[in-house]
């Protein structure tokens, strides 16, 4: 089968689409037959040797997510049957024709969805679902925060925290972002130049002081002191990335004071129990929701398979707003 490989680590001009063997399901493993896959931040570091496939997981083909058609199953898998159209997450290897992956893993595609918008879909909402209501306790009515709203991430815990009701907070670096996020819920934008103090004070100006309860942070470090700063009385920040890296100096008075609590997440590297649960919750409450269009896959870009160079490098520029999918087969 044809696949993106990444041929050596570096720059994107080390990634090759060529022939390599099709994977097999085995157990409760299937095998789906990719039409779109979704591009991620994992994979600009994973071809830079920055961060390597977990044990088991192709270690040359890249790709978290897709969408396609169920066409094999392993002998112990019963949730799918041949011809269903699913969409998932792998721990590697989405970046090809076909890909293996837990049965638990999947979900139904809803009927709305076109290919390429399915696969923008299972890694930024699966991630900011858990992030905002799993690990966040996000409940009815409470306002958000999220860093890079114009993220993939961004925009579906943006999209998320709407449909429940809160009143969201969102910064990106360019005005223009901030804009194009108002169509998907963002109530308050805030430009973070070079100084992340401004969402602080941004948030305490437009709460009363009050501040927001819940932070979705894809950013991490330089802006650490501003969350501390923006949260509410028992606020909770949650580390989803480190953008802006990873070490930073906590001042644990603020934390204590406002009785704060802060939780780092990560999907990949999650038990494969851990992700079956996140997924169930994912088809169980937003599965529905972009059924019936009250949360949307914000597609930037399609580039097909072969372009994957082009692809990496507009991420890498940070030029897109919402996921860049790569166009795997074509058919309905
Ligand atoms: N924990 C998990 O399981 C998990 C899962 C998926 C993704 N992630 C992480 O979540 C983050 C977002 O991923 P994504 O795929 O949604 O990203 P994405 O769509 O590529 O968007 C990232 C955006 O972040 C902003 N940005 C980049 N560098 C920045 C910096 N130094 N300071 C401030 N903003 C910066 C840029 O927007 P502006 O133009 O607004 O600056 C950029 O377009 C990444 O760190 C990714 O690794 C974590």
């Amino acid at each position: 089968m044809r696949a993106v490989v990444i041929a050596a680590h570096g720059g994107a001009e080390n990634l090759e689409v060529r022939e390599v063997a099709r994977p097999v399901a085995v157990g409760d493993r299937v095998r789906v037959r990719v039409r779109a896959a979704a591009l991620n931040r994992a994979d600009l570091l994973q071809r830079r040797g920055l961060y390597p496939a977990p044990a088991g997981a192709p270690q040359d083909v890249p790709g978290l997510e897709f969408a396609g058609v169920v066409e094999q199953l392993g002998e112990e898998a019963r949730a799918w049957r041949e011809g269903d159209r699913v969409f998932g997450i792998a721990a590697g290897g989405a970046q090809g024709e076909y890909v293996v992956a837990a049965e638990s893993a999947l979900a139904r595609v809803p009927e709305n969805l076109s290919w390429e918008e399915a696969a923008a879909v299972p890694e930024a909402f699966i991630t900011a679902h858990d992030a905002l209501f799993t690990q966040g306790g996000l409940t009815v009515g409470e306002r958000v925060g999220v860093h890079a709203v114009g993220s993939g991430v961004g925009l579906a815990g943006l999209q998320l925290a709407r449909a429940a009701g809160a009143q969201t907070f969102g910064t990106a670096r360019t005005q223009a972002k901030l804009e194009r996020a108002r169509e998907f819920g963002l109530d308050e934008g805030v430009v973070v130049a070079d100084d992340p103090k401004a969402f602080a004070d941004a948030v305490r100006g437009r709460t009363d002081g009050a501040g927001v309860n819940l932070i979705l942070d894809l950013v991490g470090a330089s802006y650490l002191a501003a969350n501390l700063d923006a949260l509410s009385y028992r606020g909770r920040l949650v580390f989803v990335g480190t953008l802006a890296g990873s070490v930073a100096q906590l001042d644990l008075r603020v934390v204590m004071s406002k009785r704060l609590r802060l939780a780092g997440t990560i999907l990949r590297a999650r038990s494969g129990e851990e992700k079956a649960r996140a997924v169930r919750l994912f088809a169980a409450h937003v599965v529905p929701l972009l059924a019936r269009g009250a949360v949307r896959a914000v597609v930037d870009s399609v580039f097909d398979l072969a372009d994957v160079r082009a692809a990496h490098e507009r991420m890498e520029a940070n030029e897109n707003f919402g996921k860049i999918v790569l166009r795997v087969t074509g058919g309905g």
